[in-house]
């Protein structure tokens, strides 16, 4: 594990991703207000904050989901490893394959469970025969914690299975394009205890190859999973650092009260 020190001068140094000044409106609504922030690679971060703070739409900036939002507007300035994601070059289905996305709801495509996991290393060509793309399906059925509730039934839809077993497959799918960046929006809010140990076990492991950022609403779980905790509230990043200092020694006055219960 590396240590706070390394963490640090890793996202001054060279971060994965470097946001400066992004403002998000949807028509009249500012919803992300001047926020900048450095994300590490190899390392979990969590954003945190009370419902409506800017979680997700922050979140999608990262990927620029938030194109297919008619009233969306966002400005200012994403690099990923220093390279402007809104540039008028770069085409953002090709970036969502780099940094990939699970969403709160479960959101399996009208496939098999095997179509529904091979789709992406199809058509980004990451197989070269039926026995790669096989070994590339199971893996990441494994990864998801998945494969022994799903190995038996790979031709069946991906719908047929419950709330949870879709949101794994989610992120069997997510993590089977081998992404650099996996985003995730209050991905085990659909999960039982068991399966969010699964997860939150999968999470750190993708952290030694991915820079991960996750969206939850368990402060227990942004301890648990992440190194950095990124505190937002009515739309301004209030407090970004180590997530055991934002826990135990919050600088803002707004941190600490949320931490405490005391709002959200
Ligand atoms: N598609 C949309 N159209 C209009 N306004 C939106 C849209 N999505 C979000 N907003 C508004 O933007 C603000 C931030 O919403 P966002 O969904 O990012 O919050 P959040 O922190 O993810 O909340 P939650 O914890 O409830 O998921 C809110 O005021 C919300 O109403
Ligand atoms: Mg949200």
């Amino acid at each position: 594990m590396k240590d706070h020190l390394s963490v640090e001068c890793e996202a001054i140094l060279q971060p994965k991703i470097a946001a400066r000044d992004v403002q998000v409106h949807y028509g009249e609504t500012h919803a992300i207000k001047d926020v900048s922030v450095d994300i590490a690679d190899n390392t979990v971060t969590a954003f945190i904050g009370p419902s409506g703070c800017g979680k997700s739409t922050f979140l999608r900036c990262i990927n620029r989901m938030n194109d297919t939002i008619g009233i969306c507007r966002v400005r200012g300035d994403i690099k990923l490893d220093g390279e402007d994601i809104y540039d008028k070059a770069v085409d953002p289905v090709q970036l969502r394959a780099k940094v990939g996305m699970v969403f709160q709801k479960p959101n399996p495509f009208p496939k098999s469970i095997y179509d529904n996991v091979a789709y992406g290393p199809k058509i980004h060509g990451l197989a070269r025969n039926k026995t790669e793309l096989d070994e590339i399906v199971e893996n990441a059925l494994r990864r998801a914690a998945l494969w022994d509730e799903a190995k038996d039934r790979l031709n069946q839809p991906g719908t047929g299975l419950s709330g949870g077993q879709q949101q794994r497959l989610c992120i069997a799918r997510a993590v089977a394009t081998a992404p650099e960046v996996l985003l995730m929006d209050e991905p085990c809010s659909a999960l039982d205890p068991i399966a969010t140990a699964q997860v939150e076990e999968l999470i750190d492991e993708l952290r030694q190859n991915y820079c991960v950022v996750i969206v939850t609403h368990s402060m227990q779980q942004a301890a648990r999973v992440s190194q950095r905790t990124a505190f937002f509230h009515l739309g301004n990043l209030v407090e970004f650092g180590d997530t055991g200092q934002v826990f135990t020694n919050p600088q803002d006055k707004r941190t600490e009260s949320y931490i405490t219960g005391r709002i959200g």
